[in-house]
């Protein structure tokens, strides 16, 4: 969600003729966007504020968008005084405010629902990933999570311009859709003239219609949300890839009934089972949360068994940390650093082998994997296979940018793999 509201940022600035600059001490206006869901990222917000005053040039505009924004509110003016704006990640579009007005202080941090959406300028070249916001917010009420807080309750877009959306990035340059929301699969949205609801299912099936889309994926998927209509598109849709992200958290069943994700570890295993049964290739990924409030050994064991039984690829763990306006961080049993230093270290060294021996088995296969363009020594391409996994290879004239090509995968580490592009 960040990139994509920071690719939106940067284009409704674009409208108002400033061009991006990698050079701080360059820029007429300096945008932080902040993401508020884990306390390391959130600290990191205001000492980056502090070295960002002192880069800058002296008349240079600069602020912070964002859940940070939102959660610090007016305070921030009072930690950093000589910062113009603090926006909320719903009001980012009222950016342009400052510009005609650069002498005041501005502030936003409503929640004004799907407003952005409509006032933001739409994006005259897409890249060949389009990042599509259907839904924002978040009903679920994890005792650990910011997000409701911060983003609010969910409300999904209108489907027809979710569609006029797609639409637009295909004809100006996306090879994939990738839908994005907190809750992505408990997109809902009734037309009010016609009575109809549609759901995540419908997206799917009105843009693999359209002919220069070639691949589609969504992120984030809460596992009770994974219906039936959606695991067939499984089944039905080539298009949709064979990869998804659905965090469990952890493996155990106290832990999970803390948190306040109301589901039993059965029902998680037996939706995986079904979504294999529509695609026997698929793969899921998952985030993980370790030490939170309450985490015995025993808790932590059952979170290795179930990443091991599941056998997740590309997935992320983090060490719990308390945010404000959640119930977790006023339970007690609060876990030590140390054990959960020690626990992250071991989930962490194990995703990595599940990622290093799933990466493995892909050498020798031939996937479809879409250019993301040079890396840094422009010798390479960067591909994407349809399990995010990042191919390089070497450039040549036979490859090229932002298309898909089959890639023969020759070489792989935890990290990446290497392959050659097949005629
Ligand atoms: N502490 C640690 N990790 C968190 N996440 C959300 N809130 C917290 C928290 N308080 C993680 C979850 C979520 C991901 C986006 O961030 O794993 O899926
Ligand atoms: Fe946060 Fe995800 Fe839980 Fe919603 S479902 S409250 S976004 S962790």
């Amino acid at each position: 969600m960040n990139v994509y509201d920071g690719q939106r940022i940067a284009a409704m600035l674009e409208k108002h003729g400033f061009e991006q600059t990698d050079a701080l001490s360059d820029a007429d206006i300096i945008i932080l966007n902040t993401c508020a869901v884990r306390e390391k990222a959130t600290n990191k917000v205001f000492s980056a504020l502090g070295r960002i005053r002192r880069a800058k040039k002296p008349d240079a505009l600069f602020g912070i968008v964002g859940c940070v924004a939102r959660e610090a509110g007016a305070t921030a003016f009072q930690r950093i005084p000589d910062l113009n704006f603090v926006l909320g990640p719903q009001s980012y579009h009222k950016l342009p405010e400052i510009l005609k007005n650069p002498d005041t202080k501005l502030l936003n941090i409503d929640l004004t629902g799907l407003e952005k959406f409509d006032e933001l300028p739409q994006m005259e070249k897409s890249p060949a990933v389009a990042y599509i916001p259907i839904q924002e917010g978040c009903n679920h009420c994890c005792t650990y999570c910011i997000v409701p807080y911060t983003r609010g309750r969910e409300l999904s877009r209108p489907f027809k311009d979710i569609l006029r959306d797609t639409e637009l990035a295909a004809n100006t340059g996306a090879i994939e859709i990738c839908f994005l929301g907190q809750n992505v699969n408990g997109y809902k949205y009734t037309d009010e003239a016609t009575g109809k609801t549609y759901r995540l299912s419908d997206l799917i099936k009105e843009t693999a219609k359209l002919n220069n889309i070639k691949r589609i994926r969504f992120t984030s998927s809460y596992p009770t949300e994974m219906t039936d209509d959606l695991i067939d598109m499984f089944r039905t849709e080539p298009k949709l890839l064979p990869f998804l992200n659905m965090p469990i958290q952890s493996g155990s069943q106290n832990v999970l009934t803390r948190m306040n994700r109301p589901y039993t570890l059965n029902l998680y295993i037996d939706i995986v089972d079904k979504l294999k049964a529509a695609r026997p290739d698929i793969q899921i990924s998952s985030d993980f949360i370790v030490g939170f409030p309450g985490e015995t050994d025993s808790d932590f064991e059952q979170t290795m068994e179930i990443a091991k039984k599941i056998k997740y690829i590309n997935s992320y763990s983090f060490k719990y940390s308390p945010r404000p306006h959640t119930a977790a961080a006023l339970m007690k049993d609060q876990i030590p650093e140390s054990i959960k230093s020690e626990r992250l270290a071991k989930l962490d060294s194990y995703l990595n082998e599940l990622q290093r021996s799933f990466n493995e088995s892909c050498i020798g296969k031939t996937m479809e994997c879409l250019c993301e363009g040079p890396d840094k020594t422009g010798k390479h391409l960067v591909y994407r296979t349809p399990y995010m996994q990042q191919c390089i290879v070497n450039a040549t004239s036979k490859t090229c940018e932002k298309q898909l090509a089959n890639i023969r995968i020759t070489a792989a580490n935890k990290a990446s793999l290497r392959g050659e592009v097949q005629d």
